[in-house]
């Protein structure tokens, strides 16, 4: 395998999987060697736009026939844990869309599948592999931010009409991304939240959260289908400023704050009344814009030839679907209830 490209196979062939293959076949280390769809016509249609030399309606066939090197499952969620399990079965390493599962037994059984047969898995939390993630994690690493003690991100648009036919709600469908990386940026785990849904009769479309952390930790996420705008941003706040990083157009800003030196504990209304947190510079930060796919992708054949560990595991993506779940619950108390076609 090592010098030869990968044959890699991909499972599920809807918006997600088209985009894999989409990115996969301008990756020149790659060989999309067979695809499979369980919906008649899907996988010899792919396989006649990408030129794949194998495609399959029936993912065990895929397995079984295809030799591949590595498989991306792109499966309604509901699906994850049969079809990452045959994958495990077969000694392929896996790239699991996310979220790992909808619920936490099918988490714990992909869990413990992965564990028990040693496949290597990579959980496709893309926004890991945003450029602006990845710029403010050094940024963080490197002390110039200080401390990060609040934390808020916003992820809303229009509604997905791929799941007009289904009861997946925003929270379950988005707030993975945002959990997973709060907690990675802040170095926390999320201990305590609280919630409020807009829902429709199916669904919640609109969620607002808030959460506290280890370490003293706080913030909030908005989650919404209900904007013409779509908006992805996140912003951190330490001791010594503030970084605020739009996902789309890959932006990431530092507020400097010139008091920094007094703010020991910011929960202290003492000084904060005191006014010890100022305006200062802003900064923009240089990035290099690149498609958050593509990176994700690039892990994962490193860690299918050895030479990386999957940046997001199966257990850590089950960690994240607990809290996503815990919101969940907090939310399903709100009452408040709208009509629209979603
Ligand atoms: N990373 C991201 O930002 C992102 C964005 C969108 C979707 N996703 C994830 O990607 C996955 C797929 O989502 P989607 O929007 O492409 O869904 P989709 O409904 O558009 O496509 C799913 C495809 O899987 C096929 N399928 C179902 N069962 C199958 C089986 N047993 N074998 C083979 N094919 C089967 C369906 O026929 C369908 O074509 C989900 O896990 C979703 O959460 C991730």
């Amino acid at each position: 395998m090592a010098g030869e490209r990968l044959r890699v196979g991909v499972i599920g062939l809807g918006a997600m999987g088209t985009n894999h293959l989409r990115v996969l076949a301008s990756i020149p280390d790659v060989q999309i060697a067979a695809v499979a769809d369980a919906k008649g016509g899907l996988a010899a249609a792919r396989q006649a736009d990408y030129r794949i030399p194998e495609s399959y309606a029936d993912h065990r066939q895929l397995l079984d026939k295809a030799q591949l090197d590595a498989v991306i499952v792109a499966v309604p969620p509901e699906l994850h844990r049969p079809v990452a399990t045959d994958c495990f079965e077969h000694g392929v390493p896996v790239l699991l869309e996310k979220p790992i599962a909808h619920s936490l037994d099918d988490a714990a059984a992909i869990v413990a599948a992965a564990e028990r047969t040693g496949a290597a898995c990579l959980v496709g939390h893309i926004e890991r592999f945003n450029p602006v993630v990845r710029k403010a994690r050094e940024f963080i690493a490197s002390g110039q931010v200080g401390t990060p003690y609040l934390c808020n991100t916003r992820r809303n648009g229009p509604f997905p009409s791929r799941l007009l036919h289904t009861h997946v709600g925003v929270l379950v469908d988005l707030a993975v991304h945002d959990v997973d990386i709060v907690q990675y940026l802040t170095g926390t785990t999320i201990t305590e939240v609280q919630a409020m849904f807009i829902r429709t009769t199916h669904r919640e479309i609109f969620g607002k959260v808030l959460f506290r952390g280890r370490a003293d930790v706080a913030g909030s996420m908005e989650f919404s289908w209900i904007s013409p705008q779509k908006i992805r941003e996140i912003q951190l706040f330490g001791a010594l400023g503030l970084i605020e990083g739009d996902y789309i157009s890959q932006t990431l800003k530092f507020f400097e704050n010139p008091d920094e030196q007094v703010i020991l504990d910011p929960w202290a209304s003492t000084h904060l009344s005191a006014g010890r947190i100022a305006s200062g510079r802003i900064i923009e930060y240089p990035i290099w814009r690149q498609e958050p796919l593509r990176l994700e992708l690039e892990h994962f054949i490193q860690v299918v030839r050895g030479a990386a560990q999957p940046e997001v595991t199966p257990r850590q993506a089950m960690q994240v679907l607990e809290v996503v779940l815990r919101i969940a619950d907090k939310g399903l108390n709100s009452k408040t209830t709208i009509t629209t076609r979603a």
